[in-house]
C-alpha cells in the first residue's frame, strides 16, 4: 500500500501490497465506524476541508454509493465524477484526466476502471491519495476488506474457517482480493468452479484447493462465497447455458447440504438470481449476510480514508 518512504498510507491499489498488521488495523477501525453507522448522528469531521473525488469509468451502485457516504459521513466534500459526461468521451487520456483532476487539488480519488492496472497507472500521476475501487479483473480492495469484516464479526475469527469462493474466479477482481486477503489472515481458501471459469494453476500460484464440484467444494465449508458470472468481461462462451450453469453451479439449498449446518452465504452483489445463486437461499436471514456486507462496506471505506488522510491531518 504505502509508496516509498512516509506517509505510510499513501494508496490503496490492492491487497498484495498490504501487511498483515495494515488489514488488521482496517478492520480494527472499521469495527468501530460500524457503531457510528448505526447512530442517527453519524457525523464526523475527521476529513473536514478535504475533497474526495469519485471516478468511475464503470457503472456501480453500492460501490459508488458506499465511498461517497463514507466520505460525508467522515465531513469531506464529495464529488462524484460520472464518466458518461466526462472528457474521456471525447477522447481525452486517462493521464490527461488524471493531471486535470490533481491540478485541483483533491485529497483522496476513489477510481473504479475496467482495465486492470488503469487505477495504479493514474496513481502515478497525481499528487494524492488514490483507492482502488475495482481495476478490470486485477483487484478491488475495499470489498475484500468488508467480506473479511463480515466473516470477522459473524464468525469471531478468519483463522483456521474454511472458506470456498464459487463461480466466475477467471473474471473476478472480488475473488482475487479476497485470496490475497483470506489466505493472509489463515482461512484455508477453496476456489470452486468449472474449468472454463477456473485459471490453471492457481492452486500452487496462491496456496488454495481447486474443485470442480461443488458438492464436494462445499464440504465442511463455513462461508460460502458466491460469485456473479461475468459476462461483460467474457469474449465467447465460457458456459454451455445459464440453465445449466445454475444447474451444476448455482447456489442451491440442495447443494448446501455438504456445508456446515451455520454456514454462512455471502456475495459481493450484483446478484444474478437463478444463474448463481437461488433467491430462497439469497434471502434466509439466518444464513445469508450478503446484507451485511453492504453495511460493513461503508464503515470499511470509512476507515481507508481515515487511514489514507491521517498524515494530512497530523501536518501542521
Ligand atoms: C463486484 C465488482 O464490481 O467487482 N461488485 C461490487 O463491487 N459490489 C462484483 C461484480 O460486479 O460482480
Amino acid at each position: 500500500m504505502a509508496a516509498s518512504g512516509a506517509p505510510p498510507f499513501r494508496h490503496l491499489l490492492g491487497i498484495a501490497p498490504l501487511e498483515t498488521g495494515e488489514i488488521e488495523a482496517l478492520l480494527d477501525t472499521a469495527d468501530g465506524f460500524v457503531e457510528l453507522n448505526r447512530r442517527s448522528d453519524k457525523k464526523l469531521a475527521l476529513l473536514r476541508g478535504l475533497t474526495q473525488i469519485n471516478l468511475f469509468f464503470e457503472s456501480s451502485t453500492r460501490t459508488r454509493t458506499s465511498f461517497e457516504l463514507a466520505g460525508k459521513r467522515l465531513g469531506a466534500d464529495v464529488v462524484n465524477m460520472s464518466v458518461g459526461v466526462s472528457a474521456i468521451k471525447k477522447g481525452e487520456t486517462l493521464i490527461d484526466t488524471a493531471m486535470t483532476l490533481n491540478a485541483m487539488h483533491p485529497d483522496v480519488l476513489v477510481v473504479r476502471h475496467h482495465d486492470s492496472g488503469a487505477v495504479a497507472l493514474l496513481a502515478r500521476h497525481v499528487r494524492c491519495a488514490v483507492i482502488n475501487a475495482g481495476d478490470g479483473s486485477h483487484e478491488h480492495p475495499t470489498q475484500a476488506l468488508l467480506d473479511a469484516l463480515t466473516i470477522r464479526r459473524r464468525m469471531g475469527r478468519i483463522r483456521d474457517l474454511t472458506i470456498a469462493i464459487c463461480g466466475d474466479i477467471a473474471h473476478s477482481r472480488v475473488a482475487r482480493s479476497n485470496i490475497l486477503l483470506l489466505t493472509r489472515l489463515g482461512a484455508q481458501v477453496r476456489l470452486v468452479a468449472p474449468p472454463t471459469l477456473l485459471p490453471a494453476g492457481m492452486d500452487r500460484q496462491y496456496g488454495v484447493a481447486v474443485f470442480h464440484d461443488m458438492r464436494a467444494g462445499l464440504e465442511g465449508a463455513d462461508i460460502v462465497m458466491m460469485l456473479r458470472l461475468q459476462t461483460e468481461r467474457m469474449q465467447g462462451s465460457f458456459v454451455p447455458s445459464l440453465r445449466e450453469y445454475f444447474h451444476l453451479y448455482g447456489l442451491t439449498w440442495e447443494k448446501l447440504e455438504t456445508a456446515r449446518s451455520d454456514a454462512l452465504i455471502m456475495h459481493p452483489g450484483p446478484m444474478n438470481r437463478g444463474v448463481e445463486i437461488d433467491g430462497v437461499v439469497a434471502d434466509d436471514i439466518n444464513r445469508s449476510a450478503i446484507l451485511d456486507q453492504v453495511e460493513m462496506g461503508v464503515a470499511v471505506r470509512m476507515a481507508c480514508l481515515d487511514h489514507l488522510t491521517r498524515h494530512l491531518r497530523a501536518a501542521p
